[in-house]
Parts: C-alpha cells; sequence; structure tokens
C-alpha cells in the first residue's frame, strides 16, 4: 500500500524535512541547501518526522540529504546567540529512542551534528567517497550534541578521542573498519537502501545504552598538546570524550553540551568563527558580485623559478593547462623539473593518484618563446624582482596575448602601475601576490592599478578561488597588506635588539604568543637578502620611515644570508641541520650597541610582545585609514593565512580589540618613545 507523501512545513515555511512513507518504510529527506545544516527549520522538522513515522508504526525510516552532502554540520550563523528550540540533543534522543528504528543513507562530507545524527540512527550506510569527521575544534568548539559520548561507544574511545580532537576526516573505508558503518556502497542510493532493508539485522543496542572500554590516552594528549600551538578547544575535546569511559551516556552528554556551549563565548572560538565567515566575503567582494568572471583554461606562467614553479603547479591542480616561458630552453626546463618535482612529491605523499600526476604532467609546456601565449586567459610573471625586467616581459605578454586576457605580477613590493604604465589595455593588467610555497599557501593578494577594470578584479578572484586560494584585495602601497606590516614587524623588533633584547628573546617572546617562529627565524628561512635589496631600495628613495638599524645590513655583508645562504647562517648558524643561537651574532650585536652608544635596556616576554603588536596594529590602522585594505577581517585573513597569525587569535585586529584598546596605546606610546620619529601614528594611537 502506498500512502501520499507527507510534506512537512515547518514553522519558517521552507521545505526543509520531507517524510514520504511507502509500503511501511519511511523515506525522511532533509533538503536546506547548501550543505544541508541542521539549522532550527532542520531540527523541528526532524522532530516531526520522528512523531510521524512512529505514528504510521513505519518498520524503518531512513534519513537521507538531498544534494551534494549529507548534513555537513551545525547552522553556525546560530552560534552567536542562544539557541533556539527544539536543541539538537533532544532531537538526537528523540531519533535514538525512537520505535521506528533510523537508517543514515549517507554521501558527501558527515560533519560535526551531520555525524551526531548519523550516530543516533540505529543503523549507517555510507557512499564510499564519504568523509566522517567531528571538526568543530576548527571553529574553538566541542561536539555539542552527544558527538564526543556516541562516538567512542561506536568505534572505541582512542579513535574517537582523536578524531574529537585533531577536527581531520576519515574516510568511509577508515571509517567502516573502526565499526562506524553497517554498509559501504557505490551508485544508487535508494538501490543501496532497498537492499540494506531486504537484510535487515537485527536492531542493535541503541549508541547510548553502550558502555566504552577504557583506554590510555597518555600519547594521545601528548601529541594533541603539540599540534594545537596554544588552541584549547582539542585538549577539551579530548577530555570531554575521555568521559564516556566513566559516566553514564546522560550524565556524559550534559557535561559535552555544557562546555559547548560555554566555549561558544570564549575568544578563541569568536575569533576562529569570525575569520571562517571572513574567509567567505573577503573572498568575494561585494562590488564584484554584478561581475561574471571570464572563464580560465590555459595559464601562462613567466619565470619557472620558486614561485613561477609553485603557481604552475596550484594551475595545474586546478585543471588548467600551464605554459611556462622562461629566458631560454635550458632555464625552461628547469622550471619544467621545479613543476614536476612538486607533482611528484604529491604523489609520493599519496595527496594525488598516479592519473592525476599524469594529466598534470600532460597539461604542462614550458619553452622560450612567448607566442605560446596567444590564447592563454591570464598570464602571472614571476620573474626577478626588478621593475625594467618585468615591463619588459609585460611588453612581450601583451604583444602576444588577446587583449581580453589578464597579464598579473606576482611582484612583492613593485607597483604594479608602473610595470603596466604605458602598455595597451590598462584594464587588463594587476597584481597578484602568491604566497611561498605557492602551491601550498593559500593566500594570494590581489591587487589593482588605478586602470584595473572591475571586470578583470572579478575573473582574477575567481582564478585565486579556483585554484583553492583565499583572495584579499590591497591597494597599492610599498608591499602590500602583507609585507608592509611584515616590516614594521621587523623594525619593531630590530629597534629592542639595538637597545638591549638578544635577537632569540625576541623569537622565543613571539613563539610564546603563538607564531610559528619568531622574526629573525622567519628571516632566516626566507633568507636575508629579499629584505635586505628592499631596504637598500627604500633608504635610496628616501622612503625609509626613521631609525634605522643596520644590524641585518652587516649580517649580509659577511654572507650570513640565511639558512638556504652558502655559509649556512643568518641569525642562527644551520651548518648542523637545525638552526642554534650564536655567540657571533651576539658579539656582532653587542659591538653594534656600543658603536651607537645603545643597549642597556631589558624587556621583558610581554613586553616584547606588546610591543611588536603595537607597530603591527599601528601599520594595519594606517592601511585601513588609507583604504589599502577595505576592513579590519581582510587584515586578519592575511596575517593568519600568509603569516603564521595563530588563527585562535584571530589575527592581529582581533587581537588588539581583546587585549584593550588601553594596553595597546600604552604599548604604542613605549615604542614611539623608545624611538622618537619612527612612527607615524594611526588614528587610534594619536593624542
Ligand atoms: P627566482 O629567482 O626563483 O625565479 C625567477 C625566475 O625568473 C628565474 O627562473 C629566471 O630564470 C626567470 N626569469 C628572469 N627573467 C626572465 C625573463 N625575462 N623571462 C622569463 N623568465 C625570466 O625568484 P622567485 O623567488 O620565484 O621570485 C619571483 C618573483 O616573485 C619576484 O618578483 C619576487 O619578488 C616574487 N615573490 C617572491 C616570493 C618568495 O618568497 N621568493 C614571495 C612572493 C613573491
Amino acid at each position: 500500500m502506498t500512502t501520499p507523501s507527507a510534506t512537512l512545513h515547518t514553522g519558517q515555511e521552507t521545505r526543509v524535512v520531507d517524510v514520504a512513507i511507502e509500503n511501511g518504510h519511511a523515506l525522511v529527506t532533509i533538503d536546506n541547501p547548501p550543505v544541508n545544516p541542521l539549522s532550527v527549520s532542520v531540527r523541528k522538522g526532524l522532530m516531526q518526522a520522528v512523531r510521524q513515522v512512529n505514528e504510521a508504526k513505519c518498520e524503518t525510516a531512513a534519513i537521507v540529504c538531498a544534494g551534494r552532502t549529507f548534513v555537513a554540520g551545525g547552522d553556525i550563523s546560530e552560534f552567536a546567540g542562544p539557541p533556539p528550540l527544539p536543541h539538537l540533543p533532544d532531537v538526537l534522543d528523540a531519533i535514538e529512542a525512537s520505535a521506528t528504528p533510523f537508517i543514515a543513507v549517507m554521501h558527501g562530507t558527515v560533519l560535526g551534528g551531520g555525524l551526531e545524527l548519523a550516530l543516533a540512527c540505529a543503523w549507517r550506510i555510507a557512499d564510499a567517497k564519504t568523509k566522517f569527521g567531528l571538526p568543530e575544534v576548527s571553529l574553538g568548539l566541542i561536539p555539542g550534541a552527544g558527538g564526543t559520548q556516541r562516538l567512542p561507544r561506536v568505534i572505541g574511545l582512542e579513535r574517537a578521542a582523536r578524531m574529537a580532537a585533531n577536527g581531520k576526516p576519515v574516510n568511509a573505508r577508515t571509517f567502516a573498519e573502526f565499526g562506524g558503518l553497517d554498509l559501504v556502497f557505490s551508485g544508487d542510493p535508494m538501490q543501496a537502501l532497498a537492499y540494506f532493508r531486504a537484510a535487515l539485522p537485527a536492531r542493535p543496542v541503541n549508541t547510548s545504552a553502550r558502555t566504552v572500554e577504557n583506554a590510555d590516552l597518555t600519547e594521545l594528549k601528548a601529541e594533541i598538546a603539540k599540534s594545537a600551538k596554544g588552541a584549547d578547544a582539542p585538549m577539551i575535546a579530548l577530555e570531554t570524550t575521555a568521559l564516556a569511559a566513566s559516566l553514564p551516556f546522560a550524565e556524559g552528554s550534559r557535561i559535552e553540551r555544557r562546555t559547548h556551549l560555554d566555549l561558544r563565548t570564549s575568544s578563541q572560538s569568536r575569533a576562529l568563527r569570525r575569520l571562517f565567515f571572513a574567509s567567505r566575503s573577503v573572498t568575494r567582494p561585494d562590488r564584484l558580485k554584478a561581475f561574471e568572471p571570464a572563464a580560465i583554461n590555459h595559464v601562462a606562467i613567466v619565470g619557472g623559478g620558486l614561485m613561477g614553479a609553485g603557481i604552475a603547479a596550484a594551475s595545474l591542480a586546478a585543471g588548467h593547462r600551464v605554459t611556462l616561458l622562461e629566458r631560454d630552453e635550458t632555464a625552461a626546463e628547469a622550471g619544467r623539473a621545479r613543476v614536476e618535482a612538486i607533482i611528484a612529491g604529491d604523489l609520493a605523499s599519496g595527496r594525488i593518484t598516479e592519473d592525476k600526476a599524469e594529466a598534470r604532467r600532460a597539461n604542462l609546456a614550458a619553452g622560450a618563446n612567448y607566442a605560446a601565449a596567444f590564447d592563454a586567459d591570464i598570464a602571472i610573471e614571476a620573474v626577478f624582482e626588478d621593475p625594467e625586467v618585468k615591463r619588459a616581459v609585460f611588453g612581450q605578454l601583451a604583444a602576444v596575448m588577446s587583449p581580453e586576457a589578464l597579464i598579473a605580477t606576482n611582484t612583492s613590493y613593485l607597483d604594479p602601475n608602473l610595470i603596466s604604465e604605458g602598455m595597451p589595455g590598462p584594464g587588463r593588467f594587476l597584481g597578484l601576490h602568491f604566497f611561498s610555497p605557492a602551491n601550498i599557501m593559500k593566500l594570494v593578494e590581489v591587487v589593482g592599478t588605478s586602470a584595473t577594470a572591475d571586470q578583470t578584479m572579478a575573473t582574477a578572484f575567481a582564478f585565486a578561488r579556483g585554484l583553492g586560494k583565499i583572495p584579499v584585495e590591497t591597494g597599492v602601497c610599498d608591499g602590500f597588506i602583507g609585507n608592509r606590516i611584515l616590516s614594521a614587524y621587523r623594525r619593531q623588533a630590530d629597534y629592542m635588539v639595538a637597545d638591549g633584547a638578544s635577537p632569540y628573546e625576541v623569537d622565543k617572546a613571539m613563539r610564546t604568543l603563538g607564531m610559528p617562529m619568531g622574526p629573525y627565524e622567519l628571516q632566516d628561512r626566507t633568507g636575508l637578502q629579499i629584505s635586505w635589496a628592499n631596504r637598500k631600495r627604500q633608504l635610496a628613495a628616501g622612503t625609509w620611515p626613521g631609525r634605522y638599524v643596520d644590524i641585518a645590513d652587516k649580517l649580509c655583508e659577511i654572507g650570513r644570508q640565511g639558512r638556504g645562504s652558502p655559509m649556512k647562517k643568518g641569525w642562527y648558524d644551520h651548518t648542523g641541520g637545525v638552526g642554534q643561537p650564536d655567540p657571533e651574532i651576539e658579539t656582532m650585536v653587542a659591538a653594534w650597541r656600543t658603536e651607537h652608544a645603545t643597549g642597556g635596556q631589558s624587556f621583558t616576554t610581554d613586553e616584547i610582545v606588546l610591543r611588536i603588536m603595537a607597530a603591527i596594529v599601528n601599520e594595519a590602522n594606517l592601511i585601513l585609514e588609507e583604504g589599502i585594505a577595505t576592513s579590519d577581517t581582510a587584515v586578519d585573513i592575511v596575517w593568519t593565512e600568509g603569516y603564521g597569525f595563530p588563527k585562535h587569535l584571530g589575527g592581529p585586529m582581533f587581537w588588539a580589540e581583546e587585549t584593550g584598546i588601553e594596553r595597546m596605546r600604552e604599548a604604542f606610546a613605549a615604542i614611539e618613545a623608545q624611538s622618537p620619529g619612527s612612527w607615524k601614528a594611526a588614528k587610534v594611537f594619536q593624542g
């Protein structure tokens, strides 16, 4: 017998949960695009569905999702206030306690609340490509609807604690091996469901009623303490999961829920959620929404060095055809070899299959003849940081490419206006500043010139997003958003070294804040010569702001240009493989202080952090005042994605807000007093 499909209307007038009953079996379909989050309307719909399938005394009820994925999580937009009724734990308890047993039929990404929903069902079946995870920690949270208490009851304590604490998803095969799935299928989910129902196993004991065997989590704890790098949520997730071994489900869940709700208002979670939303809005500027991005198929890249090879690899990974242009055939082959080495690395690490590697290699051409760029939709130059060399490259590209095609420079410091000045079709030129290694780092600064067309910007943003990058718009200034702030950061670090701090103290202080490395370690990593060249340029142009500390120049002059330099020395001695503080540096710094009659001051870790942050936040505010960055979240995205500023601290602007304007003002006053005439004060620090 077939009953007509009953459609539920939730209070919100949106049809998000549909119940269809056929031959005594119910099909509950969630349709809440784009990723079926468990918004209040879905929760209401599911509650109603439980009632309905029980009233109809259905034998089974299957939950499926429309669109590209099963429920991919909770509704993050609800996290800012108190959660509206019904609450997810109650909905899941109702599903678990239902006389009609539920089957989760899954595809896509079953994350957070989605996995919690699946764990409340009697059975779980999934497409072989499905991924499962509890990523709440990436937003500074832990699961809030029984995830930490049901998961160990299904897959065991150690595995569950690991998934809850590291937030990383596992694939269907692994999750099935863990005992998380009753069937893995390929192809039509409805056929798989029919097959599963035809030989339905006996209903298992409800998940919440099972017991959990205790396990030794000492090693996992050490691992998580290390990888969390100051973020609180991972260890809290681990410890909450561990409660499953000692407490009954109801009690463990109550603690989990309370902890989850407390964490929603924590600084770290607010920071991470703000960045999460910003990484969506900043990468899609409103102004550009009216423009249809042009299709990009063929990408020409000029310069196959470090950056060019990385950008080429990223473009190939996105499925584009790539032509790498170099100075001559030998250099072109060297460039090709660099790109192929990246592809080989991806293959060796298991990130891609041999088929994919082959497709990428097949899409790559390398040569020295610019004519090959004639049908490229975009060209990106990554040649030497020399305005004349770059202008020559732009001219050659403009001569062979279609007037509609985009031409971009990857310059770090030069003005894209000057590189493109006087060239035909000024609207199509721009800067696309990638970060090293360009195949991995997600940040791309998109630099419009005074003539760049919005259509060009729209295409560039879409292209960058297509590479899986996070594009951020920046105006033209020395160093754009990121490197300009970095210069202020380094300047203040140098002032403290000049006045009495050791570079190793400064590095340690910034690591205490949560930076992956301090400013001097970073210089050793990237090489001292780039910023040296840049300082020389600024000094020659008379644009160096204030007090000049030339200790780094002295290091460069004697060949101490960083880890990768022939000497394998910079601020640290890397000759033994791992960078070690070097007494020779202490001697050089002491001699410099004597010569300049400075030194004698000492700075606590807190003072170092606050003074450096004052310099960073001041520069960021100047950048905002000048309209170089469009919002404080844009600055925070640049510094968290491009410079390793800890995401759980939200970025420099969020950090300053949390630290309090008064403390920041005091710190700024201290750096002004320390180096008079060296800082232009942003409005917030004036007076
Ligand atoms: P690199 O020295 O590794 O590579 C430059 C390549 O350009 C060399 O392979 C060279 O043969 C080639 N080249 C030079 N003149 C050429 C011409 N006329 N035609 C074709 N090819 C030519 O330099 P790297 O580090 O890749 O930097 C390239 C650009 O990217 C620079 O503008 C740099 O400021 C910028 N950049 C560098 C970053 C880094 O971390 N190294 C980060 C972001 C931007």
